[in-house]
């Protein structure tokens, strides 16, 4: 470099094992420490952002790079990881063009990957799904057959009881929030535009039994930023925050809003009904991005419990360790939940995080599985033990990254046994990029 060139500093995106993977690999019956359970046949998917070029800018606008385990029999029968080849990967094509037009046909498809009436969508919240394929090769855009005309969250909900996906989409343009319902057959049968005040980012959502919950917070869409091509949202001191109830399947005009204190959500573990109260376990953030896009504070777990007769929300911490990625088992979403799983994380970056924690909501406790010095996990997925499995009786799974030998593994919990040792750790041939959210695909019949 010619002396008295500037040296831009990589951001933290583009170092470590937040930096990107260069190749796509396969590989057969992959060397397992331990004990794979049986029963578990199926697929574990992971999605996070992979740039195949260039530092785009922010963490959360690279392309999206799966990462799947194939387990059956007690064995691991195959790894893969594959970009999703959306027309942002494969033509370069614009999200925005020159006047401000979107196409949500092109997407950088990283966030999360949602199974639904038998298909596989790869999502970002600002385009439309991305369907793959169990060997995660890119089927392309889904619009449910020219119904959906908004975005659609990474974070949809599937109900256990109806087999519906209940979901929306936000815009930076009116309409800012359109809500929407796949039936169990993956049609597209309800779409409902919901009034907010502006532009803000909306992560996430709930269900409950007989309701949606949106939250309204104070990250805010600034379009000066947004025509200087930087990333456009920001902590807004003026915006207030809230959170809105609406029946399910319902209308604009029966949905309720709750002011509360102001907060950034990314993610929900879940949400119930109890004696005419909702109630909401979230990983909280008192605030997000005040000094800049790529400044993330801390999360921890709170309680809002929404009492609409009496027109309040109260919050309750549950807990003061920094967390993020929560989950519970899935067969309860929308019903009360015992137990919740997230990955504890002292900076609000995974490099720093050793730890896997599971709560018990209803005890007050949380037991920790800690891995060895170097050793970081990503978001835990629970995969139930068998259809009859009581909540919190089958397994976590995560991809764990050693920096020791800069490689990832793909360990296996015993959710019951949460502190022991794995029940399998499955070696991978290449290290697995810190990434988002994941899913397990289980095999049908
Ligand atoms: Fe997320």
């Amino acid at each position: 470099m010619a002396s008295g060139a500037q040296v831009k500093e990589r951001p933290f995106y583009m170092t470590g094992n937040f930096a990107p993977v260069t190749q796509e690999l396969t590989a057969f019956d992959l060397p397992v420490e331990g004990a794979i359970p049986p029963h578990l046949r199926g697929l574990y998917l992971r999605n996070g952002p992979n740039p195949k070029g260039a530092d785009e800018g922010h963490w959360f606008l690279g392309d999206g790079m799966l990462h799947g385990v194939r387990l059956e029999n007690g064995k691991a029968q195959w790894y893969r990881n594959r970009w999703v080849r959306t027309r942002a990967f494969l033509e370069d094509a614009q999200f925005v063009d020159g006047n401000g037009n979107v196409d949500r046909t092109v997407a950088k498809a990283n966030t999360h990957v949602v199974s639904h009436a038998g298909r596989t969508f790869a999502l970002v919240e600002s385009s439309y799904p991305t369907e793959v394929t169990g060997e995660l090769d890119t089927v392309g855009i889904c619009d449910f057959d020219g119904r959906l005309r908004t975005a659609m969250t990474a974070h949809p909900k599937r109900c256990p009881r109806t087999g519906e996906l209940h979901f929306f989409g936000y815009a930076f343009m009116p309409p800012f929030l359109t809500y929407h319902v796949l039936d169990a057959a993956g049609t597209l049968i309800h779409t409902e535009n919901i009034d907010v005040p502006g532009p803000t980012m909306i992560h996430d959502f709930a269900i409950t039994d007989r309701h949606v919950v949106f939250l309204d917070l104070p990250v805010v869409f600034n379009f000066e930023t947004a025509m200087q091509g930087g990333f456009p949202y920001e902590w807004s001191d003026d915006y207030g925050a809230r959170l809105g109830i609406m029946p399910r399947c319902g209308r604009n005009a029966d949905a309720r809003w709750f002011d509360i204190q102001p907060c950034y959500v990314f993610h929900p573990f879940n949400a119930f009904e109890r004696d005419g109260q909702i109630v909401i376990d979230v990983a909280r953030y008192a605030e997000l991005w005040r000094g800049g896009p790529h400044t993330f504070s801390t999360a921890s777990a709170h309680r809002w419990t929404i009492d609409p007769a009496h027109n309040r929300v109260t919050e309750q911490p549950l807990d003061e360790r920094a967390i993020e990625f929560p989950r519970v088992d899935d067969r309860r979403a929308g019903a009360a939940h015992r137990f919740g799983y997230a990955v504890a994380n002292h900076t609000g970056l995974s490099e720093d995080a050793q730890e896997l924690v599971k709560y018990d909501f209803e005890r007050g406790t949380c037991e920790t599985h800690g891995f060895p010095s170097g050793c970081a996990p990503g978001e835990g997925v629970f995969v139930a033990a068998g259809d009859r499995a009581g909540e919190d009786e089958g397994y976590v799974l995560s991809y764990v990254y050693d920096a020791n030998r800069n490689g990832s593994d793909l360990v296996i919990l015993d959710a019951n046994e949460f502190t022991r040792r794995p029940v399998a750790t499955i070696r991978l041939p290449q290290r697995v990029p810190f990434g988002f959210h994941g899913n397990w695909v289980p095999d049908q019949g």
